[in-house]
């Protein structure tokens, strides 16, 4: 069957999916974009997607083309247009595209709406049995990281560095203290069971798997602290993990080549992943 994309109010085939070369998002990376989850059928956390996707354009100074409401009809639709049972829904908004390329915003140009499917078994992934290695490296990123920006060439160098590694995921480095995950947020546990993880703020994505996971612990009377955290306590940490729209929680068993712990999934981790799926199963719409 033919991969359905959404474009601008129209349902079409992939190959049919295309906006102009001059559109704002491949000038100037001048837009947002949101990946929420699939499974059987349903968007997961999509409320929390949402909600940051609202957060993010104001941020730009970005007006939504179509409300929140109607956004989640088209996810919708299109996850029933393409048969998606597990996997995930992508969405990018965009500056529209004007005339010509001035850097300032455009006036009366209409922002470029587009979404696609991909297919994943997040759930039944070997990752999530085995862990991830991870390798470290510099945050290049600019410094409003809170905002889900399609500029992602530093995300696309770090990953691509882990990639030629082996590794499965890049944990970005700065002022000595780990940031997050070149898509990603970065956990710990410590030798006396606390679960660390950055604290919000423009450092980082809000990450909508992280905040579900902070409250579930936080539900599970687990101790949580916010706070930047460095390889060396990661490396001398009971357990890592990451979370993230596109693997929920998922052990980190090596950093650098060094292992993490035993070098396997701890079982923190996979308790957290077990709550998590069902709380995503209970709440998917
Ligand atoms: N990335 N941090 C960064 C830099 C991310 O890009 C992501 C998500 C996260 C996790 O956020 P969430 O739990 O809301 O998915 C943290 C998506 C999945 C991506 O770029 O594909």
């Amino acid at each position: 069957m033919e991969q359905i994309a959404y474009v601008n109010g129209s349902f079409v085939p992939m190959a049919d999916a295309k906006v102009s070369i001059l559109d704002r998002g491949f000038l100037f990376a001048d837009g947002i974009y949101e990946v929420a989850a699939v499974l059987d059928g349903k968007l997961i956390d999509n409320a929390s997607h949402l909600a940051r996707l609202e957060r993010s354009v104001g941020e730009i100074e970005l007006a939504l083309p179509e409300t929140i409401e109607r956004i989640q009809e088209i996810q919708k639709e299109l996850v029933s247009r393409n048969n998606l049972v597990n996997g995930m829904v992508y969405l990018e908004v965009t500056r529209g595209a004007d005339t010509g390329r001035d850097f300032a915003f455009p006036k009366g140009v209409k922002p470029t709406l587009v979404m696609f499917t991909s297919v994943k078994d997040i759930i039944n992934a070997p990752s999530a049995k085995t862990g991830i290695a991870v390798i470290t490296v510099p945050d290049l990123r600019w410094t409003r990281r809170d905002i889900k920006s399609v500029a992602l060439l530093a995300q696309v160098l770090a990953k691509q560095a882990a990639a030629a590694a082996g590794a499965g995921e890049a944990w970005m480095i700065e002022d000595g203290k780990v940031t997050e995950g070149g898509s990603s947020s970065a956990f710990i546990l410590t030798q006396d069971d606390v679960l660390v993880t950055r604290q919000n703020g423009s450092e980082i994505l809000p990450g909508c798997t992280r905040k579900a996971v902070v409250k579930l612990a936080e539900e599970r009377q687990l101790r949580i602290e916010e706070r930047a955290f460095t390889v060396e306590e990661a490396l001398a940490a009971k357990e890592a993990f990451i979370t993230s729209a596109s693997v929920f929680v998922q052990a980190v068993v090596s950093i650098d080549g060094k292992k993490v712990a035993t070098g396997k999934p701890g079982p923190m981790t996979d308790r957290l992943r077990e709550i998590y799926v069902e709380f995503a199963k209970a709440t998917a719409v």
